[in-house]
């Protein structure tokens, strides 16, 4: 019955790979965008972190000032003063307590408020104010304050202001706030009964959005705000402008019920003080466009705006910024990143007006009063007379009154995402410009996840390659804030439990010329014995680094164990020759006797899995000399080296000594060779990927067929000999002589086990892969790509947990390896020989013990 239930998972995915294939599902332009981060780096493997926390939570608002070396921290009820050289240091960090007195704590309790999380003092706005002082906000359980901290003391001001106009009552409403020039600016929906509102609280008079005939804003979420400095050498006279980016309900008719909510950009001017007489104390230059981040040529909208990064460029004009981008319903879980130049909002702002009727909005297409509603004052209109915004007419400020949104939309560069990743809640992001080797500035991208993990990718021609995925936290919790220092080459994570200091880039852990080049990491380069941070060496010129390409400049010297590791098994047992490959971009290549490994139905005698070789009942033909590549950037790196010797079932164990090699080894071309050039064109991967696919797919109908007529065999066996299941080599059993355990495996029992059979030998040993931080264990919650929008219910019969871990493989070595019997597991999937050995070993841990040498195995 269980091997019915198996035969049923085999047609399920079997359909879905041929459906795949057949409609071309995986080679939508979508699943191009949703790259596989090159390595992944547990949390035990993280290095360089410092962790900062303290009593209490929420360390959701921090405040670098990196010339002077200090990272302000607003938590719950606290605000922190730490060292940026490292967060950690004693006796340099310093905290304010700023609690709610119990009266008022009570008070919020009594209206019902959560007393776990909303009756807090949330500290929520935290700037500089002036030399002296910081200007600080806090949710105070519900009655938002705000004070000064003196930042020479690190004291609080004795006084407190009202915040309910500055600062949000609810903790987890969406907040921006900024202060330019002495003026603070912010966006929120404050209280409850309120609509959401862009104001400048500071100085007076307060300046707002306006509320009627025409709402500006509605259920606004804001995730941030920016100011760009447009008057600096503007030939227009321009002025600065301020930014803000939110979420809102969708107020236009659409075909697409779907979406309900759109992602905005919005933005005032800063020497905007209001109307004379229309929009007193309101916005004249108030205007918003939507922001869009969708893939072309599909319906596939990305609505919800989640975090914003302004990347500066001079001229302020030429500045561009990242939006990280979900999707509105909760259930599917997609994240993408789109890029958005300040030029190009510019001219959606100087583009059509919409306008509503009857609360239908079409393009306005009549005449746009002079001079241009919504616009800033700049010289033209000085020429004019009209030298602030008090001068304007009342028809154009009539206009602006009515008219606050754009007809055109604010595209992405490039038309499209530059990431696109399924099954992964990206919540923030942080750029940093490196300058490489070869003299080009890299936009480096840190993007945290709703789980506590941190991409770091790199930009090259408008594609995104993820350097790394990193597990920040032991527990998951979301990454709630990104700050990048450049003076610590550090970034600051702030999350629910505590703020994580890291360096920008830890070269160290590539530990060879090639692992250096193939991460194309702009930070990192090769020194001829070391990965090094590039900034540490003065002689750049010296160092090797290829961000572009990722495969050039190491020497052309063998790489790897030029040592081969011997095996010696009995005819008829299954081997597992371990070639573990830590990137995950890599794809594994096997060459017999000089001769490629090709193909692997069940005939063929040999799997290649994501972490080796497997031999099923060794043949004595299949003696000799194997050599494991690991082929990334169409570049081919030795990573494992085995001579194999299968012996005839007479010899007798102790003949044969472990270092003796029966069979010379054939000659093998050394290290590393570069594929033809052809190969790195996308068009032949795509091609050779279909065509990959495609034969999986046939492997798997032949696969499928030959299980089920075993299943149809088995099951009439059953009656007779039981013992001889074997027969049927659907039936697969592992036969592994293998020696070197690493340390961690060998402290868990199941290191060494086996048994001895009837039929001679049977040993299991795990061990000796290089421990791979990825394939110890699972990670918790590793971003997973997957086949595009296929909604999760799709995934049902127990599959949901195992598919993503085999499809993450396919996508990046394009291998799955299919359970064939074990009936106690619900899946066929996969995910590593290991994994399949550990389930055996976990099963006979109750067998004796068969010691080996350390090095070398044998019998
Ligand atoms: C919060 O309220 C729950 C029940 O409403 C109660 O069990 C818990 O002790 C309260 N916690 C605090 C910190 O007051
Ligand atoms: C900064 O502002 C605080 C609070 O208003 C004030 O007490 C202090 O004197 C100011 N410092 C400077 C240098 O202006
Ligand atoms: C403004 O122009 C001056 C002179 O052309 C130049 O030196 C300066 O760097 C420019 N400033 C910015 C921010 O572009
Ligand atoms: C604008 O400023 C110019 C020069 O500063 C002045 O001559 C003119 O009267 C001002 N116009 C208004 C309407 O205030
Ligand atoms: C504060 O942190 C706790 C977990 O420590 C989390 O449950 C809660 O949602 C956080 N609140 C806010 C406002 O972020
Ligand atoms: C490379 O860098 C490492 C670490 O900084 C250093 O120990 C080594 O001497 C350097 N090698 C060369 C060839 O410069
Ligand atoms: C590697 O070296 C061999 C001979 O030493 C040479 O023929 C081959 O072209 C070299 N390859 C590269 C990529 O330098
Ligand atoms: C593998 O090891 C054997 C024996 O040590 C050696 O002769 C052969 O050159 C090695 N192969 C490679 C590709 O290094």
């Amino acid at each position: 019955m269980d091997q019915e239930k198996m035969a049923l998972h085999l047609v399920l995915f079997w359909s879905w790979l041929c459906a795949s294939v057949l409609f071309g599902l995986p080679f939508t332009p979508t699943l191009d965008l949703d790259v596989t981060p090159r390595t992944t780096v547990l949390f035990k493997g993280l290095l360089g972190g410092r962790w900062f926390s303290s009593s209490t939570q929420n360390y959701t608002t921090l405040l670098l000032e990196d010339t002077a070396g200090v990272l302000y921290v607003g938590a719950r009820s606290a605000i922190f003063s730490l060292d940026t050289r490292d967060i950690t240091a004693e006796g340099s960090s310093h905290m304010i307590k700023w609690e709610v007195p119990t009266g008022q704590k009570l008070q919020c309790l009594n209206k019902g408020r959560d007393n776990q999380t909303e009756c807090f003092n949330h500290i929520r706005f935290l700037q500089r104010f002036n030399e002296t002082h910081l200007y600080v906000c806090g949710t105070h359980a519900f009655r938002p304050l705000c004070t000064y901290i003196d930042t020479d003391h690190f004291t609080m001001a004795s006084g407190f202001e009202d915040g309910r106009e500055k600062c949000p009552y609810d903790p987890t409403k969406g907040y921006t706030g900024l202060f330019v020039d002495g003026e603070m600016y912010t966006a929120s929906q404050y209280d409850f009964r309120s609509t959401p509102d862009i104001r400048r609280n500071y100085p007076y008079p307060v300046v707002k959005t306006e509320e009627g005939p025409i709402r500006w804003l509605l259920e606004a979420n804001f995730v941030g705000s920016a100011l760009v400095r447009e008057s600096v050498n503007s030939s227009i006279g321009d002025d600065d402008k301020i930014y803000f980016f939110f979420t809102e309900r969708n107020q236009e008719q659409t075909p697409f019920f779907s979406q309900t909510r759109v992602a905005r950009v919005a933005r005032v001017c800063k020497g905007d003080w209001g109307g004379q007489r229309t929009l007193q104390k309101k916005w004249t230059s108030f205007l918003k466009a939507r922001l869009v981040c969708s893939i072309p040529d599909y319906e596939f909208h990305l609505n919800v705006l989640h975090s914003v990064f302004l990347v500066e460029v001079q001229p302020a004009q030429n500045s561009i910024f990242y939006g990280v981008f979900g999707l509105e319903r909760m259930n599917v879980k997609t994240s993408a990143i789109c890029q958005y130049s300040i030029k190009n909002v510019q001219k959606v702002f100087d583009g059509p007006f919409m306008e509503t009727q009857e609360s239908k909005w079409t393009e306005y297409m009549g005449k746009v009063p002079e001079p241009r509603p919504g616009s800033c004052i700049t010289d033209a209109f000085r020429a004019k007379g009209i030298n602030s915004s008090r001068d304007l007419p009342d028809e154009v400020l009539n206009f602006a009154r009515r008219h606050p949104l754009m007809s055109r939309h604010v595209r992405p560069q490039q038309e499209r995402p530059l990431l696109l990743k399924r099954n992964v809640g990206y919540t923030q992001i942080a750029v940093h410009r490196v300058r490489a080797l070869d003299g080009q500035s890299y936009h480096v991208l840190f993007i945290g996840t709703d789980e506590g993990w941190l991409h770091r990718a790199v930009e090259v021609r408008g594609r995104v390659h993820i350097i790394e995925e990193l597990q920040l936290f032991e527990k998951p919790q979301p990454v709630d804030r990104l700050v990048i220092s450049q003076s610590q080459r550090s970034i600051y994570i702030g999350s629910p439990t505590g703020v994580l200091q890291l360096p920008l880039s830890t070269c160290g852990r590539y530990t060879s010329c090639f692992n250096c080049v193939f991460a194309r990491d702009p930070f990192c380069g090769w020194n001829g014995s070391a990965c090094i941070d590039i900034e540490s060496q003065p002689g750049r010129s010296s160092l090797i680094q290829d961000v572009l390409n990722g495969n050039r400049g190491c020497k052309n010297t063998t790489e790897g164990p030029t040592v081969s590791r011997i095996r010696s098994v009995m005819a008829g047992d299954d081997v597992l020759l371990q070639c573990e490959l830590r990137s995950n971009l890599a794809v594994p290549q096997w060459m017999f006797n000089n001769h490629e490994l090709q193909g692997y139905g069940l005939d063929s005698g040999f799997r290649v899995g994501t972490d080796g070789l497997l031999l099923i009942g060794a043949r004595a033909e299949q003696s000799g000399c194997y050599v494991c590549f690991a082929m990334e950037n169409g570049v081919r790196v030795l990573a494992a080296n085995y001579t194999v010797w299968v012996r005839s079932e007479a010899a007798q164990p102790a003949l044969f000594p472990a270092t003796e090699r029966p069979l010379p080894s054939p000659p093998i071309p050394p290290g590393p060779m570069p594929l033809p050039q052809t190969f790195r064109n996308m068009e032949t991967v795509y091609i050779s990927m279909v065509a990959i696919l495609g034969g999986l797919c046939f492997v798997l109908t032949v696969v499928l067929l030959y299980v089920s007529f075993c299943v149809h065999t088995n099951r009439r066996r059953k009656q007779g000999s039981a013992r001889n299941e074997r027969k049927c080599s659907a039936h697969l059993e592992l036969k592994t002589i293998s020696s070197r355990c690493n340390g961690e495996r060998a402290e868990r029992d199941d290191c060494i086990a086996g048994e001895t059979t009837v039929e001679g030998l049977l040993q299991i040993v795990p061990g000796e892969g290089q421990s791979s931080p990825s394939k110890d264990s699972l990670p918790p919650a590793p971003p997973l790509p997957a086949p595009p929008p296929l909604p999760s219910t799709e995934y049902s019969n127990g599959l949901s947990a195992t598919l993503p871990s085999v499809l993450r493989k396919m996508n990046g070595n394009s291998y799955v390896l299919l359970r064939q019997t074990d009936p106690e597991t619900t899946s066929p999937l996969y995910y590593s020989f290991t994994e399949e050995l550990n389930r055996i070993l976990e099963k006979r841990k109750h067998t004796q013990l068969v010691t080996s040498q350390p090095d070398e195995s044998s019998v």
